[in-house]
Parts: C-alpha cells; sequence; structure tokens
C-alpha cells in the first residue's frame, strides 16, 4: 500500500484508463469503514482512502480536538485490507490559504443544510462538502462510497458533488443493533449498555408498534432527544402522496456523545 501525504505525488497517481473508487474517512476506523472500502473494490479497479480529521466540520464546542486520532492503526487495518493506496494530507494540502469555513454557493439551498443535523451542527454540512469537494478535486475518483448512517450528509454530497458517482454502504450495526460510529468509543460502559436502544425503538416505530409520539416519548427516558423525525427520505421534507421512500432519521444525546441513527424503507 502506497502510503501519500504530498499533494503532487496524489494528483498524478492514476493510472491512464483504470477506475478508481474512493473512500474518504477521518480516521478511527471500524468495520463500517472496511465494508465501504469491500464496497469501493467491487466498482473498481484501484481503492484510496483518506484520512483526514476535517477542522471546517466542527463547531467550535465541539470534539475537533479529541476526535481519535489513530493513524498507526488504521494504516495497519487499511494494509492488511489490502487497499492500494493510503491519502494522509495535513491540513495545508487540503486548504493552502488558511482554514476557512464557508457558507459561498449554498446561500440559497439551505434548507438541506440547517434541517435536522444541520439546526445542531450548523457548520457540520457545509463543512463536509467543503473538503468532500477539495478531496475529490486531487483524488479526481470515478466512484466514492458514503456510509448510510449520515443519511443527511450523504444527500447532500450526493446532490452537491458532480463528476463523481456516488455509492451507498449499508450501516454496519454491532450484534446488539449498535450502529458503528468511531463517536461509540466515548460511551462508558453503562451509556454502551442502554445505546442500542435506539434502533431498538426506531426499528418499533418503523413496524408500528409504537406511534411518533410514543416512540419520542420512549427516546427522551433513555437519551436527551435531539430530533426524531419521519420524512420523504428524498426531500427530506413531510411525507406526501408523491412520497415513496420514507427515512425515519434521529439524533440523540447520551451523556455528551451525540448518537445518530436511521431507518430507510419504501412506503
Ligand atoms: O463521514 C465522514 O467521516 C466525514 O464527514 C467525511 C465524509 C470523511 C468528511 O470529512
Amino acid at each position: 500500500m502506497e502510503i501519500i501525504s504530498d499533494i503532487n505525488v496524489m494528483e498524478k497517481w492514476r493510472n491512464e484508463g483504470e477506475k478508481v473508487a474512493f473512500v474518504p474517512t477521518m480516521g478511527g476506523l471500524h468495520q463500517g469503514h472496511l465494508s465501504l472500502i469491500d464496497l469501493a473494490r467491487e466498482n473498481a479497479d484501484r481503492v484510496v482512502v483518506s484520512i483526514f480529521v476535517n477542522p471546517t466540520q466542527f463547531g467550535e464546542n465541539e470534539d475537533f480536538a479529541d476526535y481519535p486520532r489513530t493513524l498507526d492503526s488504521d494504516l495497519k487495518l487499511l494494509e492488511k485490507h489490502q487497499v492500494d493506496c493510503a491519502f494522509v494530507p495535513n491540513v495545508e494540502v487540503i486548504y493552502p490559504d488558511k482554514v476557512v469555513f464557508t457558507r459561498a454557493g449554498f446561500e440559497e439551498k439551505r434548507y438541506l443544510f440547517e434541517t435536522l443535523c444541520g439546526k445542531t451542527r450548523p457548520h457540520f454540512f457545509y463543512g463536509v462538502l467543503q473538503v468532500v469537494r477539495r478531496l475529490f478535486e486531487i483524488v479526481r475518483p470515478d466512484v466514492a462510497a458514503f456510509g448510510q448512517k449520515d443519511y443527511q450528509q450523504l444527500q447532500i454530497i450526493k446532490r452537491f458533488t458532480s463528476g463523481v458517482k456516488v455509492i451507498t454502504g449499508v450501516i454496519v450495526r454491532e450484534e446488539d443493533g449498535l450502529a458503528m460510529s468511531t463517536r461509540n468509543q466515548y460511551l462508558n460502559m453503562d451509556e454502551r449498555l442502554i445505546a442500542p436502544n435506539l434502533y431498538k425503538i426506531l426499528r418499533q416505530l418503523q413496524r408500528g408498534e409504537l406511534g411518533i409520539k410514543s416512540a419520542t416519548e420512549q427516546l427522551q427516558s433513555d437519551f436527551e432527544l435531539d430530533y426524531l423525525a419521519m420524512l420523504d427520505a428524498n426531500t427530506l421534507k413531510q411525507i406526501t402522496d408523491n412520497t415513496s421512500k420514507i427515512a425515519i432519521l434521529c439524533a440523540v444525546f447520551l451523556g455528551s456523545t451525540r448518537l445518530l441513527d436511521n431507518i430507510i424503507f419504501t412506503k
């Protein structure tokens, strides 16, 4: 596996005629990332994985400083998983002028950026899009794989990037149903036992065993609820007669850890 930090080397890495798939990550790799790498490999000749903790997608009081940085073990995992190239840029490579958060170009599209997770994390999706576009510019992949756990992020990337085919991996779960996430390692032992209740309640809502009001109450008894919504999965707006796919989307806090989960299903 090649490990590249230099932008010039990365920009020239791909060979004429070969298909390159890309998996952008912030490191702290787990089985969910590995399943995206498998998906990427099925769709291309060679696979590039980036590891970059992007400052512009964190708000001031968020966990940028504490975000797990496990580069050595991440690289070992990628090597073992037969990734062709790990792109590990430093901040100057991604933001050569300086790190500037910007909403430029998306003022008209605020709804998707500022609803749901965007209410609690107003920076987040603008920062994600900024870094994903920059990474696409450098790596120039044909295909890029993103997980479905951050469903709103996925919709924004699909809508506001071009020239790269976005493919989607399903949510990978622990045996007890908890969606895998780098941030799960913040949970203490008691919290880890409670955390799977999030998915259990969403499943009950999907099956009609709970309504939205009772699901909200159940969530509030275990978690601090950020939001729970049942929306049209394509527009992230109210369900209408034209809705074909429904998204149950939820974010909660457990102690200081924010957990995210969703279920997408056809009507
Ligand atoms: O989903 C993530 O890990 C990040 O938001 C991403 C897409 C790598 C951008 O930093």
